[in-house]
């Protein structure tokens, strides 16, 4: 399958939705405390996207014939990507939280994730918390013109294993544009000179998801919540960038706002 080229109108769309989804982020961010629950986070993310014009891209977004029910993902600890935010989860004291956030806005899709720590976490989950974002920003300087989709994967992959984490095979980055899943996969292990060569006016959604123990996942019973198939603590940092001759840009970063 061929790599969508957004054009000038495109890419500007796309730095609408992706600064929103940045923004959504940034204020969910500081809401993470023990004592409040996946549920809060959903609530505030639902009202944050409402209030920018946007709509949330998960919100119904189907996958064989399961349709997710929450206008975020939120997934704790050992949870990869997809938790579902209930009231009945809450934040503890040492956990990790995963915020994923997906909005449509003027037909476009921006897509970006943190990891945060509750209260005060390990050193060891510190790690994991860093090495999966420099992953992300290894990643993402690798996602220049001329270069391979491949280059990005290995840069991935041999930090995160370097670190003695794994990295998680069987969910992937992808494009992103009008559709929250464009060609090409962006898998977060490979070798470098592999794959699709890189263009400009690409957007990627480049996301590492890093375990601290088996790169091995699955599936819950509730038909999306994908965990560590050990229980270990898992981390995910997603941005999506726009390729340009003049090297990656980053779209989702919260928009500096006027004075
Ligand atoms: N934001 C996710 C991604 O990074 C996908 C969301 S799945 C959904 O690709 F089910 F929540 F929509
Ligand atoms: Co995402
Ligand atoms: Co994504």
């Amino acid at each position: 399958m061929t790599v969508p080229i957004k054009n000038k109108d495109g890419i500007a769309r796309m730095r609408e939705a992706c600064a929103i989804a940045a923004s959504v982020l940034d204020s969910l961010k500081p809401l993470v405390r023990p004592g409040i629950t996946t549920q809060d986070l959903e609530e505030a993310g639902r009202d944050f996207i409402a209030s920018h014009g946007a709509r949330s891209s998960d919100y119904g977004y189907q996958i064989g014939s399961r349709r997710y029910p929450a206008h975020t993902c939120i997934s704790v600890n050992e949870e990869v990507v997809h938790g579902i935010p209930s009231f009945r989860r809450v934040l503890r004291d040492g956990d990790i939280v995963s915020l994923d956030v997906t909005v449509t806005y003027n037909g476009y899709i921006g897509d970006n994730a943190i990891t945060v720590p509750v209260g005060r976490i390990t050193p060891k989950l510190e790690e994991l918390l860093r090495v999966t974002s420099e992953a992300l920003d290894l990643g993402i300087s690798q996602a220049t013109v001329g270069n391979r989709i491949g280059d990005i994967s290995s840069a991935i992959q041999t930090f995160v294993e370097a670190h003695g984490f794994s990295v998680v095979r069987e969910m992937v980055g992808h494009g992103v544009g009008v559709a929250m899943h464009e060609p090409p996969e962006i898998p977060n292990f490979g070798r470098k000179g592999t794959g699709d060569k890189i263009k400009p006016g690409m957007t990627l959604a480049i996301e590492p998801m890093v375990n601290v123990g088996t790169h091995r996942i699955k599936t819950l019973s509730d038909g999306w919540t994908v965990v560590t198939a050990d229980g270990s603590p898992s981390a995910h940092f997603e941005h999506t960038v726009l390729t340009t001759d003049a090297g990656p840009e980053i779209l989702t970063l919260p928009r500096r706002r006027s004075a």
